[in-house]
């Protein structure tokens, strides 16, 4: 069977922990009296740690030592760890399971894609490590989306060109950076948001046996 590299993102793809992120991020905001609303925590969707607090700071109009930056940094990724430490295989998105066993059943192979530099930790406490082939995450990328960097990198890893994988995002960013890499992109969310990946899906329910055996044929 021809084989193609199937690369996922984690946040918002695999599974929900954008609210945890908003839920850190927000107490953060907190201590710094800045308003942050469920609008602006979208558009961290994809971002990384750093470029995410930066947004934060200038949405508020502030400034901060590097100190303080670093400071924070590290309080909010212990926050958002306390959530993660409690989440289980239920955290999965709908069907996400199904597409995996469909690919690895027809031995597609499979990367992790994601920003996050807590991929391997959630991977572990949903039971999906095993699925894939490769992860490549925040720890392994010096470019962050919409850079193609994760993407090239998963591609490599699977020993495929990158016009032969097919990446699977939320984010406005990671669907530029798997256009960029010129992969076939599917949004997952809403057409207004993510109207420039190549194919929408609400979520991994619309995805069919049919379309991933069309993904794989052609
Ligand atoms: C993903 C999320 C972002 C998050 C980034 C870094 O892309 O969508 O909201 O900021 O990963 O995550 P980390 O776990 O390293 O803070
Ligand atoms: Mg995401």
């Amino acid at each position: 069977m021809n084989k193609k590299g199937f690369i996922f993102d984690l946040d918002g793809v695999i599974v929900d922990t954008a609210k945890y992120h908003f839920l850190a991020w927000q107490r953060l905001a907190k201590s710094l009296d800045i308003d942050f609303t469920e609008e602006e925590n979208e558009q961290l969707k994809g971002v990384s740690r750093v470029k995410s607090l930066e947004k934060i700071l200038s949405w508020g109009n502030k400034t901060i030592s590097q100190e303080l930056f670093n400071e924070l940094m590290g309080k909010k990724n212990e926050e958002y760890l306390s959530y993660i430490a409690e989440m289980d295989e239920t955290e999965i998105l709908p069907d996400v399971p199904r597409v995996l066993d469909s690919l690895i059943e027809k031995e597609q192979p499979i990367s992790l894609g994601s920003a996050s530099k807590n991929a391997r930790v959630i991977l572990e406490r949903v039971d999906l490590k095993k699925h894939f082939d490769a992860i490549v995450d925040g720890n392994d990328v010096s470019k962050a989306k919409p850079d193609p960097e994760v993407f090239l990198i998963a591609a490599k890893l699977l020993n495929r060109k990158p016009e032969d994988c097919i990446v699977f995002e939320d984010s406005v960013a990671g669907v530029e950076a798997a256009n960029v890499a010129n992969m076939i992109s599917i949004g997952i969310g809403s057409e207004s948001v993510l109207g420039h990946a190549k194919y929408v899906f609400k979520d991994f329910t619309e995805i069919s046996e049919e379309f991933i055996n069309e993904l794989i044929k052609n």
